[in-house]
């Protein structure tokens, strides 16, 4: 396979992030523009990180099911479809999406710097839908006030876990996520014995020592999201945050999350909102309302640096033969501003903290 740079789904932990939902705007010119910037994001990037590059600034670029089909037609990416809403015992909304933007860095200036310039250079031709400005909470909680994020797959694992291999040629390389905002009701949370809220979670709220198996209920979030394959454990990469706005007694977690296959999330998200056995739902829901629900394929960085103006770009792990530019720059990947890796030389390297 030749060499080809993923953008940087596997990024290390950052204490701020941007959560950027925009919708083309239908005019046909507006998909040029579009267009035009998927090659210039490898620069903003470039231009806004190197300013503070112990900020790690990094972003990925993500594209809904329909925008890809009027953004780059065929091939496209076999496991992409719109978010498939669900009714359980709780609702699992699908809301618009076109593309998502999830900009992460040590620095909110960096976040809020890369996604103004970007919105700026977008211009009319999208309009955005919903903007979360996400924060860390102390050690890594959310607002309900347990750590989130332990069991995460770290390094080979974690590109396991997220990056399309072999599976999909003309994709490999991508990655696909979902993500949805939740609010929570935090009067009603707060008011549930910390006993019961541990059942709920399936760890320990403060030492975040996972229950052991005798005590763990079935309807426990991490019991519900534990799922397996030919006895395998599949897993996805997650990279909640926590963001809020007190005098509107908003607070939330914005939960996103990258897989190989869009299948694995959306088989959580049954679990949780449907239940294992169906009634054994997930009992955060009670508390936890998702008002957004988006699906998106993140094609390669190369892709991105590859996508012509005028129209469909060439398949995503492969330059097309004879087209010596786009063979060029699959063949040399340029390090990306955060330090990730060409998907040629990822085995083995550390990807997480
Ligand atoms: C209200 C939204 C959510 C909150 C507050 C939340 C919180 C948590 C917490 C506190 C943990 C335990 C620590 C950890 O391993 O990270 C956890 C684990 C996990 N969550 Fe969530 N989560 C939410 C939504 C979701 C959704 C929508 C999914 C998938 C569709 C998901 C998938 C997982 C997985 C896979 C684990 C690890 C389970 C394990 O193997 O131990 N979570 N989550």
């Amino acid at each position: 396979m030749s060499s080809v740079n993923p953008q940087p789904v596997v990024a290390k932990l950052t204490r701020a992030a941007i959560f950027l939902v925009v919708t083309m705007n239908p005019e046909p010119r507006h998909e040029e523009t579009v267009r035009a910037f998927c090659g210039d994001l490898s620069s903003f990037l470039r231009a806004v990180g190197f300013r503070d590059l112990e900020g790690r600034l990094s972003c990925i670029m993500g594209f809904g099911s329909d925008a890809w089909d009027r953004l780059f037609g065929q091939p496209r990416p076999a496991e992409l479809h719109p978010f498939r809403e669900i009714n359980g015992e709780h609702h699992a909304v699908s809301t618009p999406g076109d593309i998502l933007f999830h900009i992460r860095a040590m620095r909110m200036d960096l976040c809020f710097e890369l996604a103004a310039q970007i919105m700026c250079r977008l211009g009319d031709a999208v309009t955005t839908v919903d903007e979360v400005h996400g924060f860390k909470y102390f050690d890594e909680r959310d607002l309900l006030g347990f750590v989130d994020g332990t069991e995460n797959p770290v390094d080979q694992d974690a590109l396991d876990a997220a990056i399309i291999g072999d599976e999909d040629a003309d994709f490999a390389g991508g990655s696909y996520v979902i993500t949805q905002k939740y609010l929570h009701d935090l009067k009603a949370w707060n008011a549930v014995p910390v006993e019961q809220q541990e059942n709920i979670v399936g760890r320990k709220k403060l030492s975040d020592i996972e229950l052991d198996d005798a005590t763990k209920p079935i309807y426990a979030h991490n019991a519900l999201t534990n799922i397996e394959k030919d006895g395998q454990q599949l897993q996805i990469v997650r990279d909640n945050m926590p963001f809020g706005e007190i005098g509107k007694g908003e607070f939330g977690t914005y939960f996103i999350g990258y897989a190989r296959s869009p299948d694995r999330i959306e088989q959580m998200l049954i679990n949780m909102f449907v239940g294992r056995p169906p009634g054994n739902y997930d009992r955060l829901l009670d508390f936890s309302t998702a008002v957004t629900g988006t699906l998106f394929f993140v094609p390669t960085a190369t892709f991105l640096d590859n996508v012509s103006p005028d129209g469909p770009a060439p398949s995503s792990s492969s330059a097309p033969a004879g087209d010596a530019g786009v063979a060029d720059a699959a063949e040399s990947p340029r390090p990306r501003s955060d330090g990730s890796l060409g998907i040629g030389s990822l085995k083995g390297e550390p990807a997480n903290e």
